[in-house]
């Protein structure tokens, strides 16, 4: 029997290291993904601070009241809300505002539907900034939201 050509060895191998990629990116895949949710959910931690928590005035003084706090959107369905004329926002509003409001109430926010006070004298994006401003010094917080989300996770607070 003659012996193998170094050739045909290296060709009989070629496969195996493909396999190894093959197997390989998959686990390199799933650990950058483990990875990124455990900078995500630490970030998410941290992100989540905005008041002090109740437990840090334990030294006999009364607990701080709760931050007033209110969810402010609105959906420009009048004027095509935005995008050149190319989106409508039609009927977002009466879709999404159930979900923003059970959670508005959920948590003890104000719920905000700043519809009229959309200037159509500008692009409607523009008109968040008058929305929030508005009702700025009436609330420590306030928390912007675009017509077209909706909460996923009620049970996540602000603060
Ligand atoms: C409104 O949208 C336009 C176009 O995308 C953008 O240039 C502008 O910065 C936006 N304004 C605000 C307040 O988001």
């Amino acid at each position: 029997m003659a012996p193998r050509s170094p050739v045909r060895w290296t060709k009989s191998r070629a496969p195996n290291r493909r396999l190894w990629l093959f197997l390989s990116l998959p686990l390199l895949a799933l650990a950058s993904l483990q990875a990124a949710a455990a900078i995500l959910r630490r970030a998410n931690a941290l992100g989540r601070r905005c008041a002090p928590a109740v437990a840090e005035y334990s030294g006999g003084s009364p607990p701080p009241p709760r931050p007033r706090i209110a969810m402010v959107s609105f959906s420009a369905e009048e004027n095509g809300g935005g995008g050149g004329g190319r989106r409508s926002f039609r009927g977002v509003m009466d879709a999404v505002g159930g979900n923003k409001r059970a959670y508005a109430e959920r948590m003890g926010y104000d719920f905000i539907d700043a519809r009229r006070l959309v200037d159509p004298s500008r692009p409607p994006n523009w008109s968040k900034i008058l929305a929030v401003r508005s009702h700025l010094h009436h609330y420590d917080w306030l928390f912007w939201n675009d017509a077209d989300t909706v909460v996923t996770n009620p049970d996540i607070s602000l603060v």
